[in-house]
């Protein structure tokens, strides 16, 4: 297991850009494989998420070349030119690998099994295979059917309107992508908008994939709350169904700009000015998750970092992301000193505490906190630990690669010496 020791940081300063989107970068592989030609990518994410997707259409007998790093040919075979899977398709750490292949899969004329990591194995399907099932797939799993591995025996689908109870892209882009292979029009219905990249993506087209929103977060946190900064990051994806982190961190005080707007592939992109500012605690409910999803774990950061309560509801989906965030990030917060009280559905930060770590002011010894395997736990914890007081001590930080390979070398960038 890799720890990592971090310091107390000066000002951070520069231009940076980060990797691809995730969430576009998954779609573009499997809704390339599923087009008819060639797609042409740059700007891939090579995380292991990522990754992960790309196996498992190359196991379906789909050529991708890689032409050099974030560089891709897809040599699409159209809506039936996927081949039954040589072996278990494996999905990692990736959600969203296997619940939008579930639902690509399901009407399929073959057989298909996912599985993952011991995370992955732990994470709900039943709010895929539920209304795939009623569009007739075939789909089994572990634990009645809620997790994986998942065995998935193609079968004829009919279209559904379905109305989900969630606002989850991964559910709406499983049951879109059935949609595809079902007779009859698919509709679906979502509580609030979730992220749209599925929609998006559906005509043929070369793809340059924008910098990830929620890799930027954690730099345009550490940039709010590491005094005296001024950090710009290039070239990121501003989706309005993902933005929601820059309006909560603006209604906390958060001094960000978004220059040079404009239109890359279909998806709406800025470089983000941010500039440090003192922070104060908000009420962040139900209607702004779903835009922020993914973000939660840095926003616990700011929260602790700014003046003031932030009361944290409605986020009861955060529990059965890649850890229970709502419970690791609690318990990882106490350990550097915030008072952080956990909710059923979210959390109440007391921020202006300061990050102290557990020992006497003035001492090396910081606090000693752990990742959960969980890459966005991990990057939020060596963000706290830029501003607290003692050396923090981060737990195994190999989770990292899963969205962002190159992330400490990115910090290293903006004048942090590690
Ligand atoms: C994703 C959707 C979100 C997000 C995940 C990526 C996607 O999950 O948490 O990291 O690419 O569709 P939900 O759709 O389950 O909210």
């Amino acid at each position: 297991m890799k720890s990592i020791i971090i310091k107390k940081s000066k000002s951070l300063k520069g231009e940076i850009t980060v990797p691809g989107d995730k969430s576009i970068s998954h779609r573009t592989i499997m809704l390339g494989s599923i087009a008819e030609g060639d797609t042409h990518i740059s700007g891939f994410l090579e995380g292991e998420d990522n990754i992960c997707t790309l196996n498992a259409f190359r196991l379906m007998g789909i050529e991708i070349e890689r032409v050099k790093k974030g560089k891709l040919i897809i040599h699409g075979k159209g809506l039936n030119g996927l081949k039954e899977p040589l072996d278990v398709i494996d999905a990692g750490n990736s959600g969203t690998t296997t619940r939008l292949l579930t639902g690509l899969l399901a009407g399929q004329n073959f057989l298909s099994v996912i599985t993952g990591d011991e995370y992955l194995r732990k994470r709900p399907m039943k709010r895929v295979i539920e209304p795939l099932s009623r569009m007739g797939a075939l789909i089994h799993g572990r634990d009645k059917g809620n997790l994986a591995p998942l065995v998935i025996i193609g079968h004829r689908l009919k279209a559904m309107d379905y109305v989900s109870p969630i606002a989850s892209a991964q559910i709406k882009s499983a049951i879109l992508l059935a949609g595809l292979f079902a007779e009859g029009i698919t509709s679906v219905t979502e509580p609030v908008k979730s992220r749209d990249h599925t929609e998006r993506r559906i005509k043929a087209q070369d793809m340059d994939i924008p910098g990830d929103i929620s890799s930027a977060a954690f730099f345009i946190v550490a940039g709010l709350i590491t005094r005296g900064s001024e950090v710009l990051i290039k070239n990121v994806g501003v989706n309005p169904t993902r933005t929601g982190i820059i309006d909560i961190l603006k209604k906390m005080g958060g001094d960000i700009e978004f220059l040079n707007e404009r239109e890359l592939s279909g998806e709406p992109v800025a470089d983000i000015l941010v500039k440090s500012a003192s922070l104060k605690g908000i009420e962040i409910g139900s209607r702004d998750v779903p835009r922020a999803i993914d973000e939660f774990p840095i926003l616990c950061i700011a929260a602790s970092a700014a003046k003031g309560r932030t009361v944290i509801t409605g986020a009861s989906e955060l529990r059965v992301t890649e850890s229970d965030r709502i419970a690791t990030m609690s318990m990882e917060l106490k350990k550097m000193g915030v008072k952080v009280e956990e909710l059923p559905d979210g959390m109440i930060i007391q921020g202006s505490q300061g990050f102290k770590g557990p020992a006497p002011a003035g001492s090396r010894q910081g606090a000693r906190v752990q990742s959960h395997g969980d890459h966005r736990v991990a990057m939020s914890m060596i963000v706290a630990g830029l501003v607290a007081g003692g050396r923090a001590k981060g737990g195994s930080t190999e989770s990292i690669d899963t969205s962002f390979p190159g992330f400490l070398k990115k910090l290293s960038e903006l004048g942090y010496r590690i």
